[in-house]
C-alpha cells in the first residue's frame, strides 16, 4: 500500500533540529494498566513536573484519544490493535519532533505493546507498568466501569471479561495503592532525565551546533 509514495523525509528539518530548537530530546513513555490503575493521574503529575523543569510534553490518552483521533474503535481485539498502531504511530511523529511524548493506554497484551515499541523505536520507547492490582482499581471504580463489567454490562471489559498480560520487562513498575502521584511522577523523572537533556540544556553551555 505504500507503493507510488514517496516520503519527503529527507528535505524535511530533521530530528536533531527540533531537538535543538526545543533544547531537549524527544522520547515516549509509554504507560500500560488496568483502567484505574492510574496511569492519567501519574501522567498528569507527571506533566507538570515536566514543564516545571522546561520540558515540552504531550499526554495522549485513552479516554481523550479515542473522542476524537479513533472514535470508531471499541474494544474488539482488532479494533484494540488498530487503536494501539495509529497511537504508536502519532507518538513517533511527536518523538521526532522532539517532544516528551507519554501515552496512557491500557494497551492490555504483550503483543499490542510490542507493536507499539516497534513503531516507536526500541530506543525511543520507556515502558511504564502500572502494577496496581485489580482488586484496588476495582475498589477505586472511579468511571464506574468495573461494577458495570461485573453485571455484563459492559462487554470485554479488561481485568474482567478481557485478558490483561503483565508485561514482561517493563523498565518500570509502580504500583499507585499507596504512593502519590506526585512521587511516582518523580520516579520516572529521575529515570528519564538524562535521556531527555541535551548538553547544553544541563551544562549551560552553548553547543558547537550548526
Ligand atoms: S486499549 O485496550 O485499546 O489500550 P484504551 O486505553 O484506549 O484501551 O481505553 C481504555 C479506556 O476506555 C478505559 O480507561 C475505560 O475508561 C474505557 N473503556 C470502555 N470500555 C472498555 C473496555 N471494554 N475495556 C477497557 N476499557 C474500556
Amino acid at each position: 500500500m505504500t507503493e507510488n509514495i514517496y516520503p519527503i523525509k529527507d528535505i524535511m528539518e530533521s530530528r536533531s533540529d527540533k531537538e535543538h530548537l526545543l533544547g531537549q530530546r524527544g522520547i515516549t513513555i509509554w504507560f500500560t494498566g488496568l483502567s484505574g490503575s492510574g496511569k492519567s493521574t501519574v501522567a498528569i503529575a507527571l506533566e507538570s513536573l515536566l514543564s516545571s523543569r522546561g520540558f515540552l510534553c504531550r499526554i495522549l490518552d485513552g479516554d481523550n484519544i479515542r473522542a476524537g483521533l479513533n472514535s470508531n474503535l471499541g474494544f474488539s481485539e482488532a479494533d484494540r490493535n488498530e487503536n494501539i498502531r495509529r497511537i504508536a504511530e502519532v507518538c513517533k511523529l511527536f518523538t521526532e519532533t522532539g517532544i516528551i511524548t507519554i501515552a496512557a493506554f491500557v494497551s492490555p497484551t504483550n503483543d499490542l505493546r510490542r507493536m507499539a515499541r516497534d513503531i516507536v523505536g526500541e530506543d525511543d520507547f520507556v515502558e511504564v507498568y502500572m502494577s496496581t492490582p485489580l482488586e484496588e482499581c476495582e475498589r477505586r471504580d472511579v468511571k464506574g466501569l468495573y461494577a458495570r463489567a461485573r453485571r455484563g454490562e459492559v462487554k470485554n471489559f479488561t481485568g474482567i471479561s478481557a485478558p490483561f498480560d503483565i508485561p514482561e520487562h517493563p523498565t518500570l513498575s509502580i504500583d499507585t495503592t499507596d504512593s502519590r502521584p506526585e512521587e511516582c511522577a518523580q520516579l520516572i523523572f529521575n529515570h528519564i532525565a538524562e535521556r531527555i537533556s541535551l548538553p547544553s540544556k544541563e551544562s549551560g553551555y552553548e553547543e558547537n551546533y550548526i
